[in-house]
């Protein structure tokens, strides 16, 4: 029987180095030492043997099983740690590869201006308003002050759906319909929109563009809270050396009206100005027209073209690169004002 055990310790001694995974490793196990194993076969046989025998038969058997389970377990570290080796080795990452660089996207100069106004207004104490780019006539020309047949309309009208129905042809009905919203009480907004209108022949000019309106009305507010309120805003978008001139101009919704012009100098050195907005104070009829008192209540009231900044900083020659993306023009705005 002895000699039967070592014999059998001798075979998995050999079987164990042909071993080659941890598969064929489980089957040796099976083999030897389960339930059913031939080593479980040889405790088996313990009664065929006279009773004085027995005890040191079955210590050797118990003996060769606990060596042989340390034999296994030690093959199967050994394996275990050749498998995580080798899969270490193949999947190893060579970090001196050059990487992929990853394409990151720009904000829209128009967006970045309107988001840049946003914030120095949204500063000031103003709110963010917003409406319909398909108008009502009433709201974008009536409330307006510009009545029915007014001539100043035809600088403007273009898109109609239906005779009282139009593409807004500035954001001022934004203007109109927060007025009535605010049944009388004073208001600073500004509404930054799409707007449309008849086509000018000529590259700095298109049948839709961007614009920011302003309005704040108040009691006692006068001329100088507007001229205030320009300045602020044309040097934080051209820089706080920048001075404005104001032209006496005309706009059916406000009186009196002014051209806003921004000063720059020119390549001799001299200084020069460049028209950029319109303003005013809100036309009595137009702050009646909104609910307000205008014996009690005045306002100013501004327009500017998100466009026409961008060209002027920029030096931009024709407005269709707004709305073409071709990103070689927008990625040149990438972090430009942010
Ligand atoms: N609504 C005017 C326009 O689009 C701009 C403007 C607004 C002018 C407010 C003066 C005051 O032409």
């Amino acid at each position: 029987m002895t000699e039967e055990l070592k014999r059998l310790t001798e075979k998995i001694g050999e079987e164990l180095g042909a071993v080659k995974d941890l598969n064929e490793l489980e089957e040796l196990r099976i083999r030897y030492v389960s339930k059913k194993g031939e080593v479980s076969m040889l405790m088996g046989k313990l009664r065929d043997l006279p009773k004085e025998e027995r005890p040191a038969f079955g210590s050797a058997v118990n003996d060769v099983k606990q060596t042989i389970e340390e034999v296994l377990h030690a093959k199967k570290r050994e394996l275990e740690d050749r498998a995580l080796l080798e899969s270490l080795e193949k999947e190893k990452i060579d970090v001196t590869l050059p990487g992929y660089a990853f394409r990151q996207g720009t904000i829209h100069p128009l967006n970045q201006v309107i988001e840049d106004l946003e914030d120095l207004f949204v500063g000031l104490g103003y709110e963010i308003a917003d409406g319909p780019e398909l108008e009502n006539d009433y709201y974008n020309f009536e409330m307006m002050n510009l009545a029915k047949d007014h001539p100043a309309r035809d600088m403007q009208d273009s898109f109609y759906t239906d005779p009282t129905t139009l593409l807004r042809t500035h954001t001022s009905p934004v203007q109109a319909r927060t007025m009535l919203e605010k049944k009388g009480k004073p208001l600073s907004i500004i509404c930054p929109g799409r707007v449309y209108r008849r086509d000018d022949d000529d590259p700095t000019h298109s049948h839709q563009f961007t614009q920011i309106e302003g309005l704040v009305i108040d009691r006692d507010i006068t001329f100088g809270h507007l001229k205030d309120t320009l300045l602020k805003m044309v040097r934080h978008l051209f820089g706080p050396e920048r001075e404005i001139r104001l032209r006496p101009s005309y706009f059916p919704f406000t009186e009196p009206s002014v051209e806003v012009d921004v000063s720059y100098v020119k390549q001799n050195g001299e200084i020069g100005y460049i028209e950029i907005l319109g303003a005013g104070q809100v036309h009595p009829e137009v702050l009646r027209m909104g609910g307000y008192d205008p014996d009690t209540y005045q306002g100013f009231a501004f327009g500017i073209g998100v466009e026409r900044i961008v060209i002027l900083k920029y030096g931009i020659d024709d407005i269709r690169h707004f709305y073409t993306n071709d990103l070689r023009f927008l990625e040149q705005f990438k972090g430009v004002n942010r």
